[in-house]
């Protein structure tokens, strides 16, 4: 069966950082290499985005937003359809993303030396935002149980001291896909509330669910674990928006929206016509293509979790509830990690993100960016057999 997604589109020379940075990061010419790293999308959002960028365009006019009404009510009701977030419009306030957006939260709600809590390995840019923001980073590892990750509340009860003022959660989780469930949720939300730590909920992921399982946003657990808990979403990983750079805020106790919103107005905070007006329609009118992407990337996960695994002996795909992220862990294949690196990048010339910058527990980890179409997942496959090919040779003998 055709989809949209198929559509190979010329993304080189366009200031994509995907493809216009992959040689200077890489090594890696755009003409014959497969960039799977960063997340965005290979693929042109819901149609009545492009048509609104047509009309801005033909109108031609950029300036300053306001009368962000529809902006909300559409925030609102995507939060009510698909994820019975009931929010109120004085909740949302709009930030140049979600990193942007837990970096000031960070400032807002924690000193300099503070320790802020996360699960590791995860999307690499908690680190660096909690280290640029001179707080400490509190690591604990996930464990991994029958190819998924689970939070370990032994290990993490020794992590933390009473300088642990933040935990920055990932839900989804970024590497692995996992959905956290409600107990696990509810668990690691009521430990963070006894030792009175804010908890800084990054939902990104929230609605790119693959396998129909079902996210539960942090919030919406109690009364009071809403009390305690910032909330970071965005239409940009949903409907691969990312460089409009807008992000929402939502907040639903009034003494921490002052904080935040104290940070938010010194750093001159303001959101902007596209990224809004681009949020609005994708929330308006992308319900089914959201459908179509989520089923197309799970029969990318399909064809990689195959291809892979038969093409490099040892090697194990993550099976990812939600997310377009693969982790693919290289522990168990017989060379060096930095060996295995190398082939897959200056010999099959695929650019992944090496695990080690997702923190403690990634060192043997590959991520594969698998919002592209099916024919970039199938051409790395081919490539990967190749590379690989002396590793299948010993397997069999
Ligand atoms: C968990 C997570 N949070 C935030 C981001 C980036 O968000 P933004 O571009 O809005 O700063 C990403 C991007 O991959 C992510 O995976």
């Amino acid at each position: 069966m055709t989809s949209m997604f198929d559509q190979k589109i010329d993304r080189r020379n366009t200031h994509s950082m995907k493809w216009d940075e992959m040689e200077s990061r890489y090594g890696i010419s755009s003409d014959d290499g497969l960039p799977m790293w960063v997340a965005d999308m290979d693929f042109r959002p819901p149609q009545a985005v492009n048509d609104m960028l047509a009309r801005a365009a033909e109108h031609g006019i950029n300036g300053y937003y306001g009368n962000d009404a529809p902006f909300k009510d559409a925030v609102i009701s995507w939060m009510k359809r698909h994820h019975q977030f009931e929010v109120k419009p004085d909740w949302i306030s709009t930030v140049p993303g979600v990193v942007a957006g837990y970096s000031m939260a960070i400032q807002a709600f924690s000193q300099e030396g503070d320790g802020v809590l996360v699960f590791s390995p995860v999307y690499h840019a908690f680190g660096r935002a909690i280290r640029d923001n001179k707080r400490r980073l509190v690591e604990s590892q996930l464990v991994e149980r029958d190819g998924a990750y689970y939070m370990d509340f032994d290990n993490l009860a020794k992590q933390v001291d009473e300088r642990t003022k933040i935990l920055l959660l990932c839900s989804p989780h970024n590497p692995g896909g996992r959905v956290w469930t409600t107990d696990e949720l509810t668990q690691i939300c009521e430990f963070c509330l006894e030792r009175d730590i804010l908890i800084i909920s990054d939902e990104i992921h929230h609605d790119l669910i693959l396998d129909g399982s079902k996210h539960v946003v942090t919030a919406t657990l109690s009364e009071a674990i809403a009390e305690r808990t910032v909330t970071f979403t965005s239409a940009s990983k949903t409907f691969n928006l990312a460089g409009f750079a807008t992000a929402a805020c939502i907040i639903s106790n009034t003494e921490l929206r002052r904080q935040y919103g104290a940070v938010t107005a010194a750093n001159g905070v303001h959101s902007t016509p596209l990224g809004s007006n681009s949020t609005t329609e994708a929330y308006n009118h992308g319900d089914a293509w959201l459908e179509e992407v989520c089923s197309y990337i799970a029969a990318n996960q399909e064809l990689l979790i195959e291809g892979l695994e038969a093409a490099i002996p040892g090697a194990k795909v993550m099976r990812m509830a939600s997310t377009y992220l693969q982790w693919v862990d290289f522990k168990n294949v017989d060379l060096p990690f930095d060996e295995i690196v190398s082939r897959i990048q200056k010999q099959a010339k695929i650019a992944v993100n090496v695990g080690s910058t997702f923190g403690k527990g990634g060192e043997t980890f590959l991520r594969f960016n698998l919002a592209c179409p099916k024919s970039t997942v199938e051409e790395a496959i081919k490539r990967l057999e190749s590379v690989f090919a002396d590793l299948r040779v010993q397997s069999t003998v």
